[in-house]
C-alpha cells in the first residue's frame, strides 16, 4: 500500500494532463519507435494508468505500435488499473517495489517513463535509475515532477511557514531514503547528463481556478497535513490557523493556486 489513493489520482489527472508537454512526449515516442530496442515502455510508479493512457494516446495518433509495462508496488491502485486497461493486450501490469527490483521492473525495456514519481525518490535511487538508463541507453521520459514552486492568487502571512514545513516532510524518507523533493528532477538531469545523455527539461503547471474547489480543497488539506507532520513548535499553529483561511478563500471562491512542475526527456547521441 502507498499513500496515494485511486480518488486522488482520479481528481488530479486533468490537471496533470493539462500541465503535460505533449511535444516533449512526442519526441519521446518518436524515439522509442525508431528505436532498435522492440521491448516494452515501462511506466514506474504507474498508479492507475494516467501516463500510460495519455502515452498511448500519444502513441496512436502518430501511428506508432508500442507496447507498454505498468509498475507500481500499490496492489490497490493496480486492481483500478487492471480495470482500466482491460482486454488491452499492448500492456502488462506488474506489483514490484522499485526500491528493491527496479532491475526486474526495466528487465528488457526500449524506453522508461514515469510521472509524478521523482520527488519522492533518493539521491542513490536517482544514480542507480541513471546508471541503469545509460548502460541500456534507454530514453527517458520523466513528467509532472514538483518543484517547489507554489503560487497562490492571494498571499497569506504564513505561505512561508506552510512552505518551509511542507518542504522539510517532502525530503524525509518515501521508502527510497531521504527524498530530494523539488532537487530531484534536476538531480537526475544532471547525473543523466554526466553519463552522456541529451537531456531537455521544461517547466509544467498545475493551474488550479478559483471554481476547481475540489481539487483546492484536497490540496489545502494534504499540503497542511504533510506540513503538519513535519512542524516545529509554533509552526503548528500558524499552519492549522493557516489551512482555515484557506478552507474559508476556497469556499469563497476567492483563491486559485499554481503548482510548478518540471519534465524532463533524456535521449542517447
Ligand atoms: C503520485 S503517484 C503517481 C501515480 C501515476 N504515475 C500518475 O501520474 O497518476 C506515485 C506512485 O508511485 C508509486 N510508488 C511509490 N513508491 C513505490 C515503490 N517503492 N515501488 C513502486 N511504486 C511506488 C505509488 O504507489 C504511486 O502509484
Amino acid at each position: 500500500m502507498s499513500s496515494f489513493s485511486a480518488a486522488w489520482l482520479a481528481l488530479r489527472e486533468p490537471f496533470d494532463i493539462a500541465a503535460r508537454d505533449d511535444g516533449l512526449a512526442n519526441s519521446f515516442l518518436a524515439q522509442v519507435a525508431q528505436g532498435a530496442q522492440t521491448g516494452p515502455v515501462v511506466d514506474l510508479g504507474a498508479g492507475t494508468g494516467s501516463n500510460i493512457s495519455r502515452l498511448g494516446n500519444l502513441a496512436a495518433k502518430l501511428g506508432h505500435q508500442l507496447s507498454w509495462r505498468h509498475v507500481d508496488n500499490d496492489g490497490d491502485l493496480l486492481a483500478v488499473a487492471r480495470q482500466r486497461f482491460n482486454g488491452d493486450s499492448s500492456l502488462s501490469i506488474e506489483q514490484l517495489d522499485i526500491t528493491l527490483a527496479l532491475d526486474a521492473a526495466l528487465q528488457g525495456a526500449s524506453a522508461v517513463t514515469c510521472a509524478a514519481l521523482l520527488d519522492l525518490v533518493s539521491a542513490a535511487w536517482i544514480n542507480q535509475l541513471a546508471d541503469r538508463l545509460a548502460s541500456g541507453r534507454l530514453p527517458l521520459l520523466a513528467l509532472l515532477s514538483y518543484d517547489g514552486r507554489m503560487q497562490w492568487s492571494l498571499a497569506d502571512a504564513s505561505d512561508a511557514v506552510l512552505a518551509q514545513a511542507f518542504h522539510r516532510d517532502m525530503l524525509s524518507d518515501k521508502g527510497f531514503g531521504p527524498a530530494l523533493g523539488p532537487d530531484a528532477a534536476f538531480a537526475l538531469k544532471a547525473a543523466l547528463g554526466e553519463r552522456g545523455a541529451i537531456t531537455q527539461l521544461r517547466d509544467s503547471y498545475w493551474r488550479i481556478a478559483a471554481s476547481d474547489s475540489a481539487m483546492l480543497t484536497a490540496m489545502n488539506a494534504s499540503l497542511s497535513a504533510a506540513a503538519f507532520s513535519a512542524a516545529i513548535g509554533p509552526e503548528r499553529s500558524a499552519i492549522a490557523a493557516w489551512s482555515a483561511r484557506r478552507a474559508h478563500q476556497i469556499a469563497a471562491g476567492e483563491v486559485s493556486l499554481v503548482v510548478g512542475h518540471q519534465e524532463l526527456l533524456a535521449t542517447w547521441p
